[in-house]
């Protein structure tokens, strides 16, 4: 199959209208979307990312209305959720309605809803008859696309069209929130800390499963966000011991060794936007060890330094 290269949002529409498969950029990572309705197109997306069909997908919408079809009720509380924070790098987690098809959620009751905070992402999704589901566009295991060139180097000839659109933003997947039981659990950490959301809900909790093989987000259980290379998270730079392989270093401090690869960021939100671009980039080096240096757990940081122990792991 050939695949379309687009900076329209029109053209990018009518294929997801045709029944195809579209990536297209937000503020987080880049998304492949299918229309929610189509069980034939949502199948796609399934075998083009290799993605197991026990991970559940995320329904993007393109404005509040679209959140009706999604689910039957929302209680004062989720609504305060949705007032802050979207449109923004938030996932919220509620029943799911019936008119959702169960291979979008990969056969649970719930289902994620995001509205993503991107110009060009709202005026696709606006376009499009129906919210779409959209996983991240890449390879399922590989880290999450942050610029059209990765989607085209994991997903070419597999997918319809891409939706060129800048670099993206933040770098790193939404915060995933629950709010389906008694008090709303952060199932993944991302942009959205919880600092912010306990700001407006004080009894707002981390999730973490007791059992690790049935968590709560089935997508936690699966291999990702990781490189090729093998990575390592260090505190002090002093202590790494160059191999004689070639390796490679991120992080906000200048080590004083000599590596293959190195890349100093300013902050803890470009080490954020430029981590997944970095892992690939030390892949095509054939770089064996990438030394990844931790950041405060603040902020970004407790979403970045999860990225990083997910990816050492
Ligand atoms: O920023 C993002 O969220 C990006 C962009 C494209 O919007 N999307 C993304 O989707 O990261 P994906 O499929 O790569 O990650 C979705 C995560 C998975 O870990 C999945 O298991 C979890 O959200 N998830 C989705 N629906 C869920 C549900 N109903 N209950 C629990 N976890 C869910
Ligand atoms: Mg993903």
């Amino acid at each position: 199959m050939d695949t379309v290269i687009t900076t329209s949002v029109v053209e990018a529409a009518e294929n997801i209208k045709k029944g195809g498969i579209v990536a297209f950029p937000t503020e987080t990572v880049y998304g492949l979307g299918a229309d929610i309705f189509n069980e034939k197109a949502i199948a796609k997306v399934f075998w083009a990312k290799g993605r197991p069909a026990d991970n559940p997908l995320i329904a993007h919408i393109g404005n509040l209305y679209q959140i009706e079809v999604l689910t039957a009720v929302i209680d004062s509380r989720t609504n305060a959720f949705i007032e802050k924070f979207f449109p923004g790098p938030l996932t919220i987690v509620l029943e799911k309605s019936e008119s959702v098809p169960l291979i979008a959620t990969a056969g649970l009751e719930t289902i994620g809803i995001r509205m993503p905070k991107h110009d060009l992402a709202l005026g696709f999704l606006s376009s499009c008859e129906h919210p779409l589901v959209a996983p991240s566009a890449n390879l399922s295991g590989k880290p999450s696309p942050t610029d059209w060139k990765a989607v085209y180097a994991d997903l070419n000839g597999k997918i319809d069209c891409i939706l060129k659109g800048q670099t993206t933003e933040i770098g790193l997947e939404s915060t995933v929130l629950d709010c389906t039981g008694e008090i709303p659990l952060v199932l993944r950490k991302g942009a959205v800390s919880i600092e912010d959301l306990q700001e407006l809900v004080p009894e707002t909790e981390i999730y973490s499963s007791v059992d690790p093989k049935t968590p709560k987000s089935p997508g936690l259980k699966h291999k990702h966000y990781s490189p090729t290379a093998k990575v390592v998270i260090v505190t002090d730079t002093d202590d790494i011991d160059l191999s004689d392989e070639k390796c490679a270093f991120i992080g906000l401090n200048k080590p004083k060794q000599d590596f293959t690869v190195v890349r100093i960021l300013d902050t803890s939100e470009e080490y954020a936007r430029n981590l997944y671009s970095f892992f690939r980039y030390c892949d095509e080096k054939k770089i064996a060890t990438i030394y990844c240096q931790t950041v405060e757990e603040t902020g970004i940081g407790a979403a970045l330094i999860d990225r990083l122990s997910r990816a050492a792991n």
